[in-house]
């Protein structure tokens, strides 16, 4: 039986990249060769996925290595994140107002399109960098699952109605600047099916759980925004972005101190929650609805907390985060038997502390459950590009409100 320690300790970030539960010889697996598109693949062959993930944060790449059949099968392998330079930042911020003007998905009005050629050729360095660091050959992988960059997402059932998700980066270059075959655009088909785009990640973290006992079981991401995937006693699961995460204190505190996030959460617990302000915050229709639910980086703005003190903000703004997580258990057909909370959030101990005061039962980083809470979303896009080669369902009912089980994603190859 595993035990979990009601408190784990979350790593420093300099130890990433470091020792992983990680079996096969760095290029010494079964080796594929590239070009391959989407022929046949048996559904028990493992694959060496590398996975690329930028979230709402807008801090940086997260790559990660992982070897599965994209079903139970997972072995982890190294992660690293590769953090943006300042004026890349400067340059998203840019973005993400230059997004606000698409219309189609495929338009990239104002500077979106340098941009992105830029970042996709910021990820091509970033598998480089990695494969080199890590002593991993090249030839050894099998395929490249690549986010992209968001920076728009358009709920189907928001309050703007027609649903639209974009990620800058473009998956064919991607495939011809690394020689890797690329899956990428993994939110689209669910979105043309009807659901939400978002979340993705659901079906990997219930790959991961398959190694713990408790159930039902919430595992939390806290990016940039935050989502929650409850997996039930039978694996069913229900999932849905709760509220934000970081991004409304990381503006915050930019805004006020030119640094890009409260470090530790050390302002929010100097600072006093302004309930007013917090009410006001929560009195937004988002709440109120049920799952399925997706939500934009940009559907809350900083206006309420105008006047009040750096600290107080954001304290406010960390109780903003913490309450929204906790009343997703509303939304749950029966209480979490234990939260495991991944993303940059679980590093701020305000947020920690505070959702551990909030909810019944215990509260732990992802280390204490033996995962790697920077890289996990990273994996997941690993796993999901495998599932996607597969041609299985990336998304579900009961995670973005697809009508069926859907796959999803495009596939570049070098040379196409
Ligand atoms: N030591 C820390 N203290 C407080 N917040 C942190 C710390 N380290 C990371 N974060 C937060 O985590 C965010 C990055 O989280 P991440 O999981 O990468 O989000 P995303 O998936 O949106 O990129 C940072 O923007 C920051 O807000
Ligand atoms: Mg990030």
């Amino acid at each position: 039986m595993h035990t979990l320690p009601s408190e784990g300790k979350v790593p420093e970030r300099p130890a990433r990249g470091a020792a992983r539960p990680w079996g096969g010889a760095a290029g010494g697996a079964v080796r594929h060769g590239q070009g391959r598109g989407a022929e046949r693949i048996a559904m028990t062959e493992r694959l060496r996925a590398l996975g690329l993930m930028s979230g709402t944060s807008l801090d940086g790449i997260d790559v990660a290595l992982l070897e599965t059949d994209g079903d139970g099968d997972v072995l982890r392998g190294p992660a690293m994140t590769f953090p943006y330079s300042a004026e890349v930042r400067r340059k998203l911020v840019t973005a993400l107002a230059d997004a606000r003007l698409i219309r189609r998905r495929e338009e990239r009005p104002g500077r979106l399109a340098e941009i992105e050629d830029e970042l996709t050729e910021l990820a091509a360095a970033a598998v480089s960098a990695f494969l080199r660091r890590q002593g991993v050959a090249r030839a050894s992988l099998d395929v490249i699952g690549y986010h992209g960059q968001t920076v728009l997402h358009r709920s189907a059932r928001g309050a703007t109605g027609g649903g639209l998700t974009v990620q800058l980066g473009r998956g064919p270059l991607l495939a011809e600047l690394t020689g890797v075959r690329v899956v990428y655009d993994l939110r689209a088909a669910d979105m043309v099916a009807g659901g939400e785009g978002a979340p993705l990640v659901p079906v990997y973290h219930r790959a991961l759980a398959a190694a713990l006992p408790q159930r039902p079981l919430a595992v939390v991401n806290i990016g940039g925004v935050a989502n929650v995937t409850w997996i039930g006693r039978d694996g069913n699961l229900i999932a849905f972005d709760t509220g934000p995460g970081n991004a409304l204190i990381d503006d915050w505190m930019m805004r006020h101190t030119k640094v890009p996030c409260d470090t530790d959460g050390a302002a929010a617990a100097r600072g006093r929650v302004d309930g007013g302000v917090l009410r006001m915050l929560l009195a937004h229709s988002y709440f109120g609805r049920p799952p399925p639910k997706s939500l934009d980086r940009g559907a809350f703005t900083l206006e309420l907390l105008d006047g009040l003190a750096v600290d107080d903000g954001a304290a406010t703004l960390t109780a903003f985060t913490v309450e929204t997580i906790a009343r997703a258990r509303e939304l749950m057909p029966e209480q979490p038997a234990l939260w495991i909370v991944c993303g940059g959030g679980r590093r701020n101990r305000a947020i920690m502390s505070a959702l551990a005061g909030r909810v019944e039962n215990a509260v732990v980083p992802a280390e204490a459950a033996g995962f790697d809470g920077d890289a996990i979303e990273a994996e997941a896009w690993a796993y999901l590009a495998v599932r996607s080669l597969k041609g299985l369902p990336i998304t579900f009912p009961g995670t973005t409100g697809a009508p069926a089980p859907t796959t999803g994603g495009l596939v570049a190859v070098a040379g196409m």
